[in-house]
């Protein structure tokens, strides 16, 4: 095969891929391994940060191995990543003294709620556009700072190295062994000053987290090391937290731009331009992207903990679908009965709640209510719950959407997608090719090798559908005052 070729690394909450693209942005081949999730005790989420790295290195190989691509063809690598996910490794051996503490993982609350009652919320917000949450980095390094022996005194003398996803990528994949991340990830932590741009003095502080563990950080699109394939080596140019590299694939690299993905969870981002402004009612200030020669821009984001992951609870722990696919038509399928609510706060709530102790629950079963009603009302919440992020954003910022572009898995799911457009009532704009995470990694990076310019991302990134809101006034205000009362229930209990 003849011409250049830009890879994505994409290591999600429940999958490592490695995403072989062309440059007109199309994928030519795509790996993908699932990652084991542990569950040692309510509320914690781990995963094996070895097993990461071996499902990604394998991923990679196989571009090569399965396809006639020679590696001196591929002009870069960018990484996208699961965004707050904690590993703490030995400097000195390279492995991890504990596994990494996912995203999810709620084990630090309570070590939250203190923060909160001692008052810290204002200056978290402030400067690093955040809400005190276990969901950020932050608490799970103090967690594995202070749980596993030794671990204190190693960090103090210097042998221990933090990191997210992104760096314990680039850590094991460069032949220099760099300890890097970019700013989008950094804005994830909870240690980042937003504002300054730097990592923050007082945090570090109070949550005693010694400063040489903190990797550097790096404009996303810039020169993260170098990766050794079959003896040739390939520069990682591009390095962004999931849901930034889906905005950047969106064209969400100028300000007004909003995009929702269906993942694992559920993340609406809105670019808003080169201002740090530190929000209230529930939604957080992100650092969008960063650019060579470009002021960053920051986002407004709406964190939604569960979105896809109900739709594996239907398939793995109810076993009442086989497939993802069949919710679909089996939601098409069944007559409009009373309105069942499935509210799946099965890791509490994110925004606009940030409800760490709610739990997830069904209201509005009647003897009509079977599985299909389950199943669609379980669908119907990744809706509900986007609804809520926007409401909140209008409520803040006076925003008032043109447009909802979505991606991600469960935007294939047409039922959910014309549902989303009928209860925020605004057109839903799915594109093409829904692996707009992987693509905005890929552009990150071929930015830096100089095969694409900014103003050509919108030219291949293409729409396929638009879905027009149908629904009455009514029967929307309707749905959506139940599905308000089935969240304040919800959180009673
Ligand atoms: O903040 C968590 C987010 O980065 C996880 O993304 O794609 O695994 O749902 P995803």
């Amino acid at each position: 095969m003849d011409g250049d070729y830009i890879i994505a690394l994409d290591q999600g909450t429940t999958s490592t891929r490695s995403i072989l693209f062309d440059t007109e942005g199309n994928i030519v081949k795509i790996f993908q391994k699932e990652l084991t999730q542990y569950y040692p005790r309510t509320g914690w989420v781990e995963h094996d940060p070895m097993e990461i790295i071996k499902h990604q290195k394998e991923t990679l190989q196989r571009l090569f191995d399965e396809t006639n691509i020679q590696p001196n063809q591929v002009k870069a690598i960018g990484i996208t990543n699961q965004r707050e996910t904690t590993v703490v490794w030995d400097k000195v051996t390279g492995k991890p003294i504990y596994n990494a503490i996912v995203w999810l993982d709620n084990r630090s609350k309570a070590f939250c709620e203190q923060l909160k009652t001692e008052g810290f919320e204002d200056y978290v917000r402030e400067n690093t556009g955040l809400v005190i949450d276990a969901y950020f980095s932050a608490t799970k390094l103090h967690w594995i700072l202070n749980n596993v022996p030794g671990a204190k005194e190693k960090a103090e003398a210097g042998e221990l190295l933090f990191g997210t996803i992104d760096s314990w990528l680039i850590y094991n994949l460069t032949t220099e062994k760099n300890h890097l991340t970019d700013h989008t990830n950094a804005s994830r932590t909870m240690l980042y000053n937003c504002k300054k741009l730097q990592w923050d003095e007082m945090l570090l502080k109070q949550f005693n987290i010694p400063k040489t563990m903190l990797p550097s950080v790096q404009t996303s699109s810039s020169f993260f090391g170098d990766v050794l394939i079959n003896g040739t080596t390939i520069p990682i140019y591009g390095v962004a937290g999931d849901q930034q590299a889906a905005l950047f694939g969106q064209g969400g690299f100028k300000s007004g731009i909003a995009k929702n993905t269906y993942g694992t969870g559920c993340f609406m981002l809105l670019n808003t331009g080169d201002k740090f402004v530190s929000l209230k009612n529930g939604l957080l200030t992100t650092i969008a992207c960063s650019l060579p020669d470009q002021n960053i821009h920051y986002a407004v984001e709406g964190s939604i903990f569960i979105g896809g992951a109900c739709i594996q609870w239907l398939r793995d722990k109810l076993n009442i679908i086989k497939e993802a696919q069949e919710t679909e038509t089996i939601c098409n399928s069944i007559p409009p009965l009373e309105d069942v609510y499935v509210v799946p706060a099965f890791a509490g709530l994110g925004a606009p709640y940030w409800d760490a102790k709610a739990k997830g629950a069904i209201y509005g079963l009647t003897l009509d209510s079977g599985k299909a009603e389950i199943i669609k009302a379980t669908v119907e919440a990744l809706a509900y719950q986007t609804k809520d992020v926007l409401w909140a954003m209008q409520e803040e910022e006076g925003i008032k959407l043109k447009k909802l572009q979505v991606d991600g898995g469960a935007s294939a799911n047409g039922y959910l997608m014309q549902f989303q457009a009928d209860i925020l009532n605004v057109p839903v704009e799915k594109p093409k090719m829904i692996e707009v995470t992987a693509l905005g990694a890929a552009f990150l990076a071929g930015i830096k090798a100089g095969i694409w310019r900014i103003e050509d991302i919108s030219k291949l990134k293409m729409t396929e559908t638009i879905y027009s809101p149908k629904m009455s006034t009514e029967t929307r205000d309707k749905k959506y005052a139940g599905w308000k009362k089935a969240v304040e229930r919800t959180r009673e209990i």
